[in-house]
């Protein structure tokens, strides 16, 4: 396709310079926010020869050249990788699962803001991060009026371009020139105490435009790539992610016969990963029609669902598509264009939205303790893995907030299920449902007490379940408070036996 066609604004194909130019705009020290969202939309050129021009400095012995870097969650190894590896990132947030960006943060060289991908807008917004200076942003294409046609993810890249001074756009022609029209971009949002509500009350609903605004006089530069969005290939389900679908799909069903769901459920939110996808799977194999989802990403499993009618409509912020995936979705995209809506994540997370709708939610957990606290990010109560995501914003907000594990990491030396977390992320009041392929634990309602014996019971791994009941017992008639029982000088021990003995 030619650049007249992706750059239909004459004024701004004056603008295109390559993306080593570009990189040249880019002081050291300021906040750059990026487009990308979970392997899709993220600048492609820009970061690779921004990193390049500092792995020179860095060579010639220049002082450090770094920037903070926001994007709307995790990009991929050509922004997060590169950057991290000349150590470029001063600052990052809100969310990233790249191996040398996690390297940095966790052994100090990079600072790390986890927060709830819905807030981070409004974070932006109220002024808690500063000033945004630039943003770089891949988009599908630009219009004749200068106006933006974003690419396969929107996540912060209406906020970036309103906050930032100058803006970097990266037109890619790889991403379909079908995805114009399948945006909604929400113009309506406001910080307290001048909010109004959100008028979304279906997964189906419009409530924007499907172009992002740009000023024109913004823009200093346009790079033009062709490379595609990437994401590792799923693994196909495996027995324990299978066994955890069947677990959730039976709960489905007994609360459907309970009148407690309708039979078209309600809004489903999956996480990224094989668990959540299996569980995509085993809804699609099911009896169900007519699905909806509201939710983060789009995940290979939901494209299945749509083309077979399980799902009627997906909302969401980003693809989060396997190689495969992405083929299929670009040789059948007039299939999934009505379907798909692709919002900006402080609409798709918005903490009204799941509440009101209902949504389903579920995510992956590192450990849960035997009174439903849950751990999503920290490897021993130290180490980031990737960073809460949107986990928070559905999980206390849903009808249904649901974790999901396997029992057991590491070749069975970790269980996933120990005395006291390690570090916390959603608490016993936000957590209703926990399954690992040994059961699941049906929280609501129970007590502390009542729900340690649920877990236990339902979720260890029989290795693990003996001691875990010891703990609660030995806890339970220790003298101390009965109302969640703890000891407090073994809370941790699990933990600390794993790092000192490599088993717990
Ligand atoms: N202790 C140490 N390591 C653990 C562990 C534990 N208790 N539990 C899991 N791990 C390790 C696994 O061994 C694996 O490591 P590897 O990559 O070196 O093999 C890694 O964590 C991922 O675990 P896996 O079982 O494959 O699950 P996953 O890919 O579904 O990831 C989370 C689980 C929690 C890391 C992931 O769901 C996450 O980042 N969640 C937070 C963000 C979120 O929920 N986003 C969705 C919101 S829309």
């Amino acid at each position: 396709m030619s650049s007249e066609s992706r750059i239909r604004c004459a004024a701004l194909r004056d603008r295109v310079m390559s993306a080593e130019a570009a990189a040249e705009l880019i002081p050291a020290g300021i906040n750059v926010g990026m487009s990308g969202f979970t392997g899709a939309g993220y600048p492609k050129a820009v970061p690779g020869a921004l990193a390049e021009r500092i792995r020179k400095l860095n060579a010639a012995g220049e002082p450090p050249f770094r920037i903070s870097v926001w994007t709307g969650a995790s990009t991929a190894p050509e922004l997060d990788g590169v950057l991290a590896e000349v150590d470029g990132i001063e600052m990052r947030l809100p969310f990233q699962s790249d191996p040398i960006c996690r390297d940095r943060i966790n052994t100090g060289k990079m600072d790390y803001v986890d927060i709830h991908l819905s807030e981070v807008s409004q974070y932006a917004w109220s002024g808690f991060l500063g000033k945004m200076d630039l943003a770089v942003i891949e988009v599908a294409g630009i219009r004749e009026d200068g106006s933006l046609i974003p690419s396969s993810s929107v996540g912060n890249n209406k906020t970036w371009i309103e906050q930032a001074d100058k803006i970097i756009l990266e037109v890619n022609s790889k991403q379909n020139a079908k995805l114009e029209g399948m945006h909604d971009v929400y113009y309506g949002t406001a910080l307290p105490p001048n909010r109004k509500p959100i008028m979304i009350t279906d997964p189906a609903d419009r409530i924007g435009e499907p172009y992002l605004a740009c000023p024109m006089d913004k823009v200093i530069a346009v790079v033009e790539t062709s490379a595609p969005d990437r994401n590792t290939p799923f693994k196909a389900p495996d027995e324990t992610s299978r066994k955890i679908a069947e677990h959730i799909l039976n709960f489905f069903h007994r609360e459907i016969e309970l009148g407690r769901l309708p039979k078209e459920l309600l809004p489903i939110q999956s996480g990224v990963g094989n668990i959540p996808n299996a569980v995509l799977e085993g809804l699609d194999a099911g009896p169900f029609k007519n699905l909806t989802a509201f939710t983060e990403v789009i995940q290979d499993g939901m494209l299945k669902m749509l083309k077979s009618g399980t799902l009627a409509t997906a909302s969401a912020t980003a693809f989060s598509l396997s190689p495969e995936g992405i083929a299929e979705f670009d040789n059948n995209i007039d299939l999934y264009r009505d379907k798909i809506i692709l919002r900006q994540q402080d609409i798709s997370n918005h903490p009204e939205l799941a509440r009101r709708l209902g949504v389903i939610a579920m995510n992956g957990l590192i450990e849960a303790d035997i009174y439903g606290n849950i751990n999503s990010t920290h490897v021993m109560g130290t180490r980031m893995m990737n960073g809460i995501g949107g986990s928070g914003d559905f999980a206390r907000n849903g009808y249904l907030s649901i974790f999901v594990s396997p029992s057991t990491a590491k070749d069975g030396a970790i269980s996933a299920i120990v005395p006291m977390v390690s570090h916390v992320d959603h608490t016993e009041h936000d957590v209703k449902i926990v399954v690992t392929e040994q059961g699941l634990a049906d929280l609501r309602g129970l007590s502390p007490r009542q729900r340690a014996h649920e877990i236990i019971n339902n979720c260890a791994h029989p290795d693990f379940r003996p001691a875990l009941m010891d703990y609660y017992e030995r806890a339970l008639h220790s003298g101390r408070g009965m109302h969640t029982p703890h000891l407090l000088e073994e809370a941790l021990s699990w933990h600390v036996r794993y790092e000192t003995q490599g088993q717990m």
